[in-house]
């Protein structure tokens, strides 16, 4: 097929199967087109066992993405402004937003975890949507929108969520296992690097969204800036990690009690990984993946890295060494279908205890190894807002890599039917459980040709 056909046909299967419409306006996109049903099993899961015929509010972060930059910001207004609606009014959950939506006969019927398979909650819905509202706000310059008394009451309860007393002090949200888009078991509970930077992502965004009001209250937006600013301090100092720095940890006296002391989580030099010295190389650097008491989690998170470098929680030399780092061990993140969502795959013993036997997250599948096309569109743009000022080494580096990312996009997702992910070690093969025509791997791949071969300069749009 030829690129301009590949376009074509993803930007139809976007427009004409993805985009649900309710009372003449598109509402969202369904999270993957179903299929034609030949099998019982397909009948079923399209007639509801499954929820991937919902409307997903992160999966919808790049079809909105994608209609902003297309100029079609009334949609985003309308999706934006229906999960408003959504808002939870319940008295535990007050001010969260729900994961996924559906229609049934004319109503929207939300799901915040009470629907969810193990009935996990996704916590990164509430961050995304104030992100997403900001960059609408900046792109369409709609301040009349963020002004509206009930986007801003949205945002208050938001904030109420986050600026209350709790038990701790740290700036960080601690959540449950699978809060996010890894929305499974993975040892991903406590304070994990997506929900982090998300959080910082959404704050910001919120102390941008108060300023249209007169006279926000209670929350205001030198609240959230101070939050934020203690949350980046926070992250800098305990989840960056470089050459120097591990050698550092590894060299610290645990035990300590009181203030002004080197090893706050009391961590064993133990915990942390071999792999970890060959995976940096000398030039290399990340945010890890979690923070606990005794219990880091050294693995590499992808997407929670991207936004690092997208929000600027990352200064811009920490971003070339994430670029490095991600280069450097492209065999592993890239092999041949970019990008693996975590590394490495939790295996054996510790698949066993901390999946609890997930057979859908066996080593180097779905979440726990597999490779994602739609996360490519991160890494592209946290990349090319910074190529401007890169040295001259970097800059061509990224480049080809960049390139071969798309090659591979364009080569094969077409003809692998637009799967939802690759199976490792390799990416070679279709995730055993892939859903076909996903909705963000379609878009991912526009997106990523869009900033690749359309407009470098538009990689600002989910600028704070
Ligand atoms: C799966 C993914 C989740 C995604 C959903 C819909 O549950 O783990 O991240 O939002 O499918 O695509």
């Amino acid at each position: 097929m030829l690129e301009s056909q590949v376009l074509q046909q993803a930007q139809s299967l976007l427009y004409q199967q993805a985009m649900v419409s309710m009372q003449g306006e598109w509402v969202g996109a369904i999270a993957a087109i179903p299929r034609r049903q030949t099998s019982k099993a397909q009948k079923a899961e399209h007639e509801g066992a499954l929820n991937y015929g919902e409307i997903f509010i992160r999966d919808n972060v790049p079809v909105m993405t994608y209609l902003l930059l297309q100029n079609k910001t009334p949609v985003v207004k309308n999706f934006l402004t229906t999960c408003l609606h959504l808002q939870s009014h319940s008295h535990q959950t007050r001010g969260i937003f729900p994961t996924s939506f559906v229609e049934h006969d004319g109503e929207l019927v939300a799901d915040y975890g009470q629907r969810a398979i193990g009935r996990v909650v996704s916590i990164d819905a509430t961050l995304w949507w104030v992100i997403l509202a900001n960059a609408y706000v900046n792109h369409s310059q709609d301040h009349d929108w963020a002004a509206q008394p009930q986007v801003q009451s949205g945002i208050q309860k938001f904030l109420d969520l986050i600026l209350r007393p709790g038990f701790r002090e740290s700036p960080t949200l601690y959540v449950p296992d699978g809060a996010f888009m890894i929305d499974r078991p993975l040892d991903v509970w406590g304070a994990p690097l997506e929900i982090q930077v998300l959080l910082y992502g959404a704050l910001r965004s919120a102390a941008n969204l108060l300023r249209h009001s007169p006279s926000p209250r209670p929350h205001t937006p030198h609240a959230c800036i101070r939050y934020a600013r203690n949350l980046r301090r926070h992250l800098l100092k305990h989840y960056w990690v470089t050459s120097r720095t591990v050698q550092v940890l590894r060299r610290r006296p645990t035990e300590q009690y009181g203030d002004g002391i080197q090893n706050e989580f009391n961590i064993q030099t133990e915990t942390i990984p071999h792999w970890l010295q060959d995976w940096m190389g000398d030039r290399g650097g990340y945010l890890i993946g979690n923070i606990r008491t005794g219990r880091p989690d050294f693995r590499f998170f992808t997407l929670g890295n991207c936004l690092g470098a997208i929000f600027d929680v990352m200064s811009r030399n920490q971003q070339y060494a994430l670029f490095r780092l991600i280069m450097r061990n492209q065999q592993h993140l890239v092999a041949q279908m970019p990008l693996r969502i975590c590394h490495p795959p939790l295996d054996d013993v510790e698949w066993r205890k901390k999946t609890g036997y997930d057979r859908k997250n066996l080593p180097w599948c779905y979440h726990n190894g597999g490779h994602w096309a739609c996360l490519t569109w991160f890494l592209v743009i946290a990349m090319q807002r910074q190529q401007p000022l890169m040295p001259e080494d970097l800059k061509y580096q990224v480049r080809s890599f960049l390139k071969e990312c798309y090659e591979l996009m364009l080569r094969q997702l077409p003809q692998q039917q637009w799967a939802e992910y690759h199976d490792g070690p390799t990416a070679y093969w279709i995730g055993q459980q892939a859903r076909t025509y996903q909705t963000w791997t379609i878009v991912g791949f526009l997106l990523t040709h869009h900033f690749l071969h359309e407009d470098p300069k538009e990689s600002h749009i989910l600028d704070l």
